[in-house]
């Protein structure tokens, strides 16, 4: 079958110039270690080795935010306090329930091209770009507030190795992105609408 050659995207529309909304590049660090061995065939699924590595150093960029804000959503699910607890209580593990989930999807994506996943706090430390779970439990709408910026952040990078995906020919892993992607941005705008008054 004659292989079919994709077009690629035009450049998204830059992300504002806000640290904000910023993606920031973590350069020089190799995130996704090739698997392997002498008995067992080498790779051939129609996409090249170079760019098995890409984008399993994509997912693997993806796969430590989303661990991350499922760890901070979980964390604020047992700390939220105030008048809107019993509400923002029962959203949170909603939420968390399906970060949880898709981190295996992740994951299992990463090694369905030859590469380990990373799947340590020390290794999701170094690669993740949502921050770390505040020490003390902020107040409730602040909670809110945090959660905004992760999903907003994990759909950045998932929206940014798109078309690494779509260059290599690995719809399957574009698709898995673009499904993020639709999540974070409906997870965003439901917390960003207890914040609008
Ligand atoms: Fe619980």
């Amino acid at each position: 079958m004659a292989k079919v050659i994709k077009k690629p995207k035009s450049p998204a529309t830059p992300a504002p110039a806000s640290s904000a909304g910023k993606v920031p590049k973590k350069g020089g660090v190799k995130v996704a270690e090739e698997s392997g061995s002498r008995n067992a065939p080498i790779i051939n699924i129609g996409i090249d080795r170079q760019d098995r590595a890409a984008i399993a150093e994509g997912l693997s960029r993806v796969l430590a935010d989303t661990y991350t804000l499922y760890l901070t959503t979980h964390n604020f699910h047992w700390n939220v306090t105030g008048p809107h607890f019993n509400s923002l209580h029962a959203m949170f593990m909603t939420q968390y329930t399906e970060l949880w989930g898709s981190t295996d999807v992740l994951a299992e994506r990463i090694r369905a091209l030859g590469h380990y996943a990373p799947g340590s706090y020390a290794e999701f430390s170094k690669i993740a770009t949502v921050p770390d779970v505040p020490q003390t439990p902020p107040k409730a709408m602040e909670m809110v507030r945090i959660l905004v910026k992760g999903h907003e952040t994990v759909s950045r990078i998932a929206r940014e190795f798109i078309p690494v995906a779509e260059e290599a020919g690995d719809d399957p892993t574009a698709d898995m992105l673009t499904a993020r992607c639709t999540v974070h941005d409906q997870t965003a705008w439901m917390l960003r609408s207890l914040l609008e008054e």
